[in-house]
This record gives C-alpha cells, structure tokens and sequence, in this order.
C-alpha cells in the first residue's frame, strides 16, 4: 500500500483539506480531483484566483501547490496512483422522488464509489469525507466489494467538522478529528494509517488524543448530531430573541449571563438572521428523515422545529422592516450589507440574506445588495429577479435608501463612516442591524432609527 492520497471533490471540503493534509505531511503526494474542469483549472490558476475564498487558504496554496498538491480532472489516473481515497463530493438535499425536501441526494457519491471500483489496480482505503447518511458506509461497502473484483477496499468515516470562514485554522488546530472504522483487524490497520495522515510527518499536526475514535455508525451520526446541536442552538436563541423583543428584554444580556454557567457555555448564543450555509439545513432534514425512516416520529418533528424557527427569523425580520417602514415597502430602496451567509466566506449557499432578498423583492422594495467577497454567487443566485443591484462600494449601495438591513456581519461595515452614509440617505433613515455588530448609541446619536435583533 502506498502512502498517496486522492481527493474526489475539489469543493468547499476537498480543496483546504486536502492543502492542509499536503502541507502536514510533505512527503505524500496528495491529488485532489473534480469533474468540474472549470472549478479544477481555478484551483491551478497562474494568479492564484482560487474557486473559493478562505483566509489562509491562498498562502497554504502557494506554498504546496506543484510541491506535493496537485489539482487534476483525470480522476482514474489518480485513483490508480493512490492508495488512500477520500470522498469530498457534494450530497445535497434531495429535490425529487422518495424522501425530497429532506434525505441526502447520494448520485454523486455513488457514481464516486463506482468509478473507484472500476478504475482500482489494488487494494484501497475508502475515506468518507462527505456528510452522509447513517449506514452509507454499508452502501459503499456493498459497491466496492461486491462480486469478483481482486481488490479489497475498506471505507472508513472521516466526517469534516471545520467552519467556513475558519476552514484554515480549524483545520491546522481541530477541536478533534473523528475517524470511524470497522472493528476488524483490517478496519483497525485502515484506521491506524488515516491517524498517522492526521499525525503529520514526524507527528507534527494534531496530537493523538485529538484524534478520536469510532465504530462507523456513531462516526457517520456523530457529524448530524453536531450540526443539529449547533443549528438548535442558533434556533433557541432566535426564538428567544423574539420574546426579549416583545418584552424589553436584551437578547445579548440574556445570552451572556446564561452563557456564563458552564453547563450552558457562551458559544453559539448569538441572536441573528438565522444560520446558513450548505451543512446546516441539509443536516438537519437528513437527520429528520433517518428518524421517519426508523419510526422515531415525535424526534423528527422536535428537529424540523429547528428549521422551521430559522425560516421564521428571516420572515420576523421582513415584518419588522416593513412596520419601521409604515407598512409600505413598495418602491423604496432598501441597501443590503452583506449577502454571504456569514463573514469571512463568499459561499451564499442557504444564506439568510438570500430568503430576505426574495421576501423583500416580492414587496417589490429596489434593493442594492453589496458585499466584499459574495456580489458573484450572489448575481447566480439572484439571477432573474428585477430590481436588483450589486454593487461593491457600500456608500454607493446607501444612497437615497430608505433603509440599510446589515445581514452580514464583515468586520469593515462597523467601520464605515455612518455620518456619510446617513447623510446621503432618504430620512427618517433606518438601520436594521441583524447581526448587533454596530454601535448603535453613536448610530442613533447619528439620527438614524436603529433596530436590531432581540432587543
Ligand atoms: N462546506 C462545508 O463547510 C462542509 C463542512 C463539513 C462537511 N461538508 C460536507 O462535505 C461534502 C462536500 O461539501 P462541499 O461544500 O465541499 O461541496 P462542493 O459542492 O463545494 O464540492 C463538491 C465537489 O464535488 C464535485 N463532484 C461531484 N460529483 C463528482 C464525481 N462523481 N467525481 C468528481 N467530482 C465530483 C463537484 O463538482 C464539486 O466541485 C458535503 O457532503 C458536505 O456536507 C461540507
């Protein structure tokens, strides 16, 4: 067996994963492979104008790429170069047939164990790095040694708990890695080779008791269980922002003093537009489908509430607006600050402003969208609707608007001159900060009527 690494997936995942696996360990050589020959050809691009935004990720990427990274769209010479196959490739929410709305789309990881099968020249360690399903592993398992082939494959779970945005430094500093393997003696050997990967040449990387075990099935839940955790925390907090609306209350000295009892914790209690991203909901609902699947009705409803309430914050958040706008919305310009769906990334994938654009687009309000790294998926994801702008200087974004809805909170905007941007703005002018990132005392000092989430 020798020590290459492939990657299927140039994504999100596979992309700063696989740079960060090439730098901890120099002396493998790590290939990452997508179908996407335009995605693929970005990664390789001359200027370093990579397919995805990451701080750190640029810096990682110059220092590997052409050393022991290599990005390519022939997938089964690499599958044949290498020993170790991780799977990065998207599983979105299915939209058609059995389970739409709510289990995992597995095409393009099966049509991924296929090609592994057909093109394989020996033995493999399969590597699940996507998100999936309980039990997939059995799936894969079935495919790949199913009938006479003379190859032994043995997958492995190796779920990916880094947050966009920070993808570089939780990578090179995890929390944990989760690896899950068969409790065979060959499944035990499959695992102690992902762990020296993870070890880094000379054990450079993640320290041993980082790197936590598992059988498959409780690797594969474990990485739903989370994301439903964090989204439910998001959740909770949202639904008791409303309530400290309603009451006088102040959702962020709600949420420090509870945050302060350790049980509790203070991460992940901040009121907001609702969560976003391509994990998040797609987690959720696979979770509420494997619960129908196995009967467990009253679970699956408890987590589709988690969704449900963060549908409800981004509607709250249009009716709010438009009661602050005298119940008219129609033909009034509202500048929209920040469209990713948090700071630090371009992704807009499930972000909330995406539902808010919508909701407010059918009040027929001209929107001026700007955001620092998001104005191009943006423009696809918005593609089609009228009066819609994107434009990347904020001031330009503000003038003559009734109203600027902070959706993002990107560490620039608390730093923009608000006395200029209130001046060129039509009056009363109205900030509705959903993420309370702004000083809102100076904001209302300014003349501005400030709202905010939760208070
Ligand atoms: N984005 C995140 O922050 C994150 C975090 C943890 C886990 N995950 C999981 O990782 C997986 C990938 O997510 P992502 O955000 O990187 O998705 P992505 O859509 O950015 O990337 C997936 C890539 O796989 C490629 N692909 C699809 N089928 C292929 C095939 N048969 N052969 C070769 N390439 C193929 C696509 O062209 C695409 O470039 C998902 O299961 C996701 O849930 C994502």
């Amino acid at each position: 067996m020798n020590r290459n690494i492939v990657c299927i997936g140039a994504g999100y995942i596979g992309g700063p994963t696989m740079a960060v696996i090439a730098k901890m360990n120099p002396g493998r050589k790590v290939i990452v492979v997508d179908i996407s020959k335009e995605r693929i050809d970005a990664w390789n691009s001359t200027d370093f104008r990579l397919p995805i935004y990451e701080p750190g990720l640029e810096e990682v990427v110059r220092e590997v790429r052409g050393r022991n990274l290599f990005f390519s769209t022939d997938i089964a010479a690499a599958v044949k170069e290498c020993d170790i196959v991780f799977v990065g490739v998207n599983t979105p929410t299915k939209m058609f047939g059995r389970g739409a709305g709510r289990a995992s789309d597995l095409q393009y990881w099966e049509s991924s164990a296929r090609t592994i099968k057909e093109v394989a020249n020996g033995d493999k360690i399969i590597v699940e790095k996507s998100t999936l399903p309980v039990r997939t592993a059995a799936a894969m398992d079935a495919i790949l040694n199913f009938g006479d082939s003379p190859y032994r494959f043995t997958v492995l779970s190796n779920p990916e708990f880094l947050a966009e945005g920070t993808a570089i430094r939780d990578l090179l500093a995890p929390n944990r890695v989760l690896i899950g393997g068969p409790q065979t003696p060959e499944g035990q050997s499959a695992v102690a080779a992902l762990v020296d990967i993870y070890a880094g040449e000379g054990g450079a990387w993640v320290p041993r008791e980082k790197i936590l075990t598992t059988n498959v099935w409780s690797a594969e839940l474990t990485k739903l269980a989370a994301n439903a955790m964090l989204a439910q925390r998001v959740s909770s907090i949202n639904a008791l922002a409303g309530l400290c609306e309603a009451t006088g209350a102040d959702v962020e000295e709600v949420a420090r003093v509870m945050g302060a009892d350790r049980r509790i914790g203070d991460k992940f209690l901040k009121a907001g537009p609702g969560f976003g991203g391509s994990c998040f909901k797609k987690d959720v609902l696979n979770l509420v489908y494997l619960c129908e699947i196995f009967g467990l009705h009253t679970a699956a409803e408890y987590w589709n509430g988690v969704i449900r309430m963060n549908e409800h914050q981004q509607e709250r958040i249009v009716s709010r607006l438009f009661k602050a706008m005298f119940n008219t919305l129609a033909n009034k310009k509202v500048a929209m600050f920040g469209f990713a769906f948090k700071a630090d990334t371009g992704d807009t994938r499930e972000t909330p402003a995406g539902r808010v654009a919508r909701l407010l687009n059918e009040e027929h309000v001209r929107l001026a969208i700007t955001d620092p790294k998001a104005l191009v998926n943006a423009r696809k994801d918005l593609a089609g609707l009228d009066r819609i702008d994107l434009v990347e200087d904020p001031y330009l974004a503000a003038r003559e608007a009734d109203a600027i809805l902070l959706m993002t909170d990107w560490r620039e905007y608390p730093k923009l001159d608000w006395k200029r941007l209130y001046d060129s703005m039509r009056k009363p002018a109205i900030v509705f900060d959903t993420r309370n990132c702004l000083d809102h005392a100076q904001l209302k000092e300014i003349g501005f009527k400030v709202l905010a989430v939760g208070k």
